[in-house]
């Protein structure tokens, strides 16, 4: 299988990684076998039809700051969604920044694979937040896969689970303790008496929290994957604009203080019921969603078979690496082993 990957930074580089150190245990696994054809960064990109060597992609990155730089494929100055259109490739994989401020970059890159007829895997929540009805629509009409396991959970198949468990019952509803770095900041004011600043330094000193954490802090983070779960699993059209969302950026020592001596735990929870909703959410104790540290939750209820709920890491390099390589398998399983 033949791939363009744009966005070579912690996850794209981590992508490659595994993809080169799983190459024998795919081939005799799955008999698949992947040439990256097309990588690019901000800063150039390597093209060949012949198959790019990780290692190489690995040492330019490292020692010029780009895949341009690498020896007789590299390029610079060039249009992404141009190399898209033009590579040769079966499946376009986008790891670029998710940036909802300027989500048209990696939609500009969803477009270009689909309009090729490429298949498109993604990271990138950013599209999808805003337009996720538009481009499942459009890949459905140009007849092309289109995956993004790795946007909810990390490497945790919370996806995967909950269109499993959509197929024999109805899901009727969803919750979810969807990011990770406000889990950890919550759970840390549980625990000790620290306040909302203090933990959110912590989280920041341990690369949990990113510079600016808006996004996570601020509940659009989750909100982002409540929209993907929406679409996906509840099959109902949605976008950012339709998820009530409220942060957690005046949670006071207070609040805390009261939900512990009431034998509950606070915890921002997406949610999809009657209407989509991020907040805050007081769980007992002994809820699955009471989850520690930077961990993530989704508990789905099942008209038949009650909840069920799936717990993992919702964030990392590796562990979107694998989701992206899952994502891989089943597009080249869908699509057949002629690619
Ligand atoms: N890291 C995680 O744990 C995690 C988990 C789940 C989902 N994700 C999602 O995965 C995506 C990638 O995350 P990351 O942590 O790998 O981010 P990152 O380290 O910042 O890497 C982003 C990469 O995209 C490149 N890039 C930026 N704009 C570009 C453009 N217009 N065209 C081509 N390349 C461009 C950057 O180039 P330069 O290298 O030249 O700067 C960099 O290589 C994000 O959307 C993120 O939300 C990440």
């Amino acid at each position: 299988m033949r791939i363009c990957l744009i966005g070579f930074g912690v996850v794209g580089r981590s992508f490659v990684k595994l993809l080169t150190e799983r190459a024998p245990v795919l081939a005799n696994e799955y008999g698949f076998a992947a040439k990256l054809v097309c990588v690019a960064d901000s800063g150039g990109a390597a093209v060949s039809q012949r198959g790019l060597i990780g290692a190489e992609l690995l040492a330019a990155k490292e020692s010029d700051g780009t895949v341009g730089a690498v020896a007789d494929h590299g390029l610079t100055g060039c249009s992404v969604e141009q190399l898209i259109a033009d590579c040769d490739a079966d499946v376009v994989i986008d790891a670029t920044p998710s940036d909802l401020s300027s989500p048209g970059v990696a939609m500009g890159h969803l477009r270009a694979a689909f309009r090729t007829a490429k298949n498109a895997i993604t990271v990138n929540k950013a599209p999808l937040a805003t337009a996720m009805p538009a481009l499942l629509e459009l890949a459905a009409h140009n007849r092309v896969q289109f995956r993004y396991s790795g946007t909810v959970g990390g490497g945790t198949p919370m996806l995967a689970l909950a269109c499993e468990c959509a197929r024999g019952d109805d899901v009727v509803r969803l919750r979810g303790v969807l990011n990770g770095t406000t889990n950890y900041i919550l759970s840390r004011m549980h625990e000790t008496d620290i306040d909302f600043d203090s933990a959110l330094a912590e989280a920041a000193r341990l690369g949990y929290a990113e510079t600016d954490p808006s996004a996570d802090i601020d509940g659009i983070d989750a909100a982002t994957k409540v929209v993907i779960l929406s679409n996906l699993i509840m099959s109902r059209p949605t976008t950012i604009r339709d998820v009530d969302v409220t942060g957690i950026r005046n949670v006071s020592r207070n609040r805390i203080e009261t939900c512990k001596s009431a034998g509950r735990v606070l915890k921002l929870v997406g949610e999809i019921g009657e209407s989509a909703r991020v907040g805050l959410a007081e769980v007992n104790a002994d809820s699955p969603l009471n989850v520690p540290a930077n961990l993530n939750a989704l508990t789905l209820t099942l008209r038949s078979s009650g909840d069920v709920t799936l717990v993992g890491r919702g964030a990392g390099g590796i562990e979107t690496a694998t989701a992206i390589l899952r994502d891989l398998l089943d597009i080249w399983q869908t699509v057949g082993a002629a690619t």
